[in-house]
């Protein structure tokens, strides 16, 4: 028989409310409980799970659930240091959404707790889920692409998406690069950076605190060289919702993957935009993509199945690169990583 895995959700925002939905659809998992100062939101996000408690802090929330499997943290970036402490402290495995943190420090102490309660970690890098960049990794684990030479990784949105949700205040690089960072170290394994040279521009979005674009090149141990490259400022009518993309030059073969078009238009008499079909489509009334797989993927993995979830480690390391990347480009300097 199939164990009812019970969960609670931290953080009833944007990605938490659709961390619960999925939850509460998910066969074998009860959404127990949603976390939120904001009552109203949290509220909102129970209504549509049937015995969903709602509570005002993490706090509330492992004095009255007491046999919680999985925590799911979606609180802003520099907020998953308490919430993750206090969880692993109680004994309950614990998701957090990318990037783990926003400092280096929290990060560890976050993994830290986790291995002290020997509770398992695992991290939102969602894109492992995607079946393009799945399949791009098997091809990598086959052989059929050789020794990696070169890698291209681009992520580029409108700045009606990020920098208007997030009020400008995101760097980008840990919003929007961390995602790349995460990937190419996958497709990387067993090698390690190096060196790191960035540039970044802030004409358009500096006075409101973050950056336009930023362009970055990592060298590898293994002598493999990665140029990334992010924007969140094409503008709102632009052709691609995300243009992303990773192409990969091997000794043996390359691969492409391309994000750039959802496959689906939609145009009215006041506006055209791609509708998203890969991060977390509606597909006949239910989330789904990427994220409801990588959350299903992680249900999976708490009951023993191999999956690729991030881990704490993995994650600490793409944030080491990606704010070594946001230090280059502030002083103009190459980084070294030991
Ligand atoms: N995987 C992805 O592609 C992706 C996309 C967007 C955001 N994210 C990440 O998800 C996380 C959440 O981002 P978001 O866009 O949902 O932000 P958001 O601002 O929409 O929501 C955050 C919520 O957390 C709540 N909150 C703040 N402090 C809290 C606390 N101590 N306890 C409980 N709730 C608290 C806020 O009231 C808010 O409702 C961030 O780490 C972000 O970087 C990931």
């Amino acid at each position: 028989m199939i164990k009812r895995r019970r969960v609670a959700v931290i953080g009833a925002g944007f990605m938490g409310s659709m961390h619960a939905a999925i939850f509460a659809n998910m066969v074998g998992c009860e959404l127990a409980a949603i976390v939120d100062p904001n009552l109203e939101l949290a509220g909102a996000v129970a209504a549509k799970a049937p015995g969903c408690k709602v509570y005002a802090g993490h706090e509330a929330l492992l004095t009255a659930e007491r046999d919680l499997d999985l925590v799911s943290i979606c609180t802003p970036d520099n907020l998953h240091l308490a919430p993750a402490v206090a969880v692993a402290k109680a004994g309950i495995n614990i998701f957090v959404e990318k990037p783990i943190s926003s400092t280096v420090e929290d990060a560890q102490a976050i993994i830290a707790a986790c291995d002290a309660a020997k509770v398992k970690l695992g991290i939102g890098y969602l894109l492992r889920f995607d079946p393009r960049y799945a399949a791009a990794k098997e091809l990598m684990i086959s052989g059929k692409i050789g020794e990696p030479i070169h890698i291209y990784a681009r992520r580029n949105s409108a700045r009606t998406e990020g920098p208007k949700r997030y009020g400008g205040k995101l760097p980008l690089a840990l919003h929007v690069t961390v995602h790349d960072v995460d990937m190419v170290l996958w497709m990387l394994d067993g090698q390690r950076p190096v060196s790191v040279y960035a540039q970044q521009t802030n004409r358009l979005l500096g006075a409101s605190g973050t950056q336009d674009s930023l362009a970055a090149i990592v060298r590898f141990s293994g002598g493999t060289v990665v140029n990334f490259e992010s924007a969140w400022s094409l503008p709102a009518g632009a052709r691609h919702m995300i243009d992303a993309r990773m192409e990969l030059i091997g000794t043996e073969g390359s691969f492409e993957v391309q994000c750039g078009d959802s496959g689906l238009y939609y145009a009215s008499n006041e506006t055209s935009r791609e509708i998203d079909t890969q991060h977390w489509p509606v597909v006949n009334g239910r989330l789904d993509g990427d994220l409801a797989r990588q959350l299903g993927g992680l249900l999976a993995w708490l009951d023993g199945a191999d999956m690729p979830i991030a881990s704490g480690r993995d994650a600490l390391r793409s944030l080491e690169l990606t704010l070594a990347m946001m230090q280059s480009a502030q002083s103009g300097e190459i980084v070294r990583l030991a």
